[in-house]
């Protein structure tokens, strides 16, 4: 797996920081991880208005940043001016490959028409150029899964597919809309799954391997309707997924304007 030519990756810290003679050791790189924005500006403004007050070295964005929501361009553009390592989800794949439509249901498949009417150029081939798995340093990050971007990791079962494609001990998905994490030892028959509607923290520690959702920014359907985001730190031995409120109502409002179908809107505030 090639890492994405924009992502700043710990190499390049690491070499900054041989100039200012310091050790790798001594050097900490805060990931900011987020997924599943379907085109939400309120949403993706509120995440990163909080994120930029959190000392982030680098955004990871798991698939999924269009599609639903009433602001395609807006989102694409904003996660490629934070510089996020992205890599694709099925939405983002149906909205500029019409043979992929059939795929989603009639409402899902609206929007994504809609989407591709909206899409501009230069964010239609950005989003053609995302890969569907990426490994930043020692985490790999997929959609669904690492198998398969459409498979849905809902249980223990679905979570072995990803560790038993991957070494890594850290695996961020997204795709099912949920907060939550798998955990899994060797020796142990299979991952365990611990689900985190309202956050929560995920202590690493080395003697096992981690399979993270940091939930949906734009559509969470975990009966949480806040946003959803997660931070890792390489230096502290943990990954801490939060919620925010963020302003619904305007989201709402943009999707009814642009004409969308009305459930996208309803969901939002049932977190469904
Ligand atoms: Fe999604």
């Amino acid at each position: 797996m090639k890492q994405s030519r924009n992502s700043i990756g710990k190499e390049e810290i690491v070499n900054y920081a041989y100039v200012c003679q310091l050790t790798e050791s001594s050097i900490t790189v805060r990931y900011a991880i987020i997924s599943d924005v379907h085109g939400n500006l309120p949403a993706l403004e509120q995440v990163i208005g909080l994120l930029e007050h959190r000392d982030i070295d680098q955004y990871l964005c798991l698939g999924d940043v269009v599609g639903y929501g009433a602001s395609p361009n807006e989102c694409c553009q904003l996660i490629q001016q934070i510089e996020a390592v992205c890599i694709r989800g099925n939405h983002d794949e149906g909205a500029v490959s019409p043979a992929k439509e059939q795929w989603f249901n009639p409402e899902a498949r609206a929007c994504l028409i809609w989407t591709r009417q909206q899409l501009t150029e230069d964010n239609r081939r950005w989003l053609k150029s995302l890969e569907p798995t990426t490994q930043v340093d020692d985490m790999v990050l997929c959609h669904g899964s690492i198998p398969d971007p459409d498979h849905y990791t809902i249980t223990a079962r679905d979570a072995s597919y990803s560790f038993q494609a991957t070494s890594a001990p850290l695996i961020f998905f997204g795709h099912t809309h949920y907060a939550e994490w798998f955990t899994y030892q060797s020796g142990e028959a299979m991952p365990v799954q611990h689900q985190h509607p309202e956050g929560g923290t995920c202590a690493i520690n080395e003697q096992a391997r981690y399979l993270i959702n940091p939930g949906s920014v734009g559509q969470p359907r975990d009966r949480n309707n806040q946003a959803s985001f997660a931070i890792y730190d390489d230096q502290q031995p943990e990954v801490a997924v939060y919620r925010t409120p963020y302003d619904i109502q305007a989201a709402q409002q943009m999707i009814f304007d642009a004409d969308l179908p009305a459930i996208m809107a309803w969901r939002l505030s049932w977190g469904i």
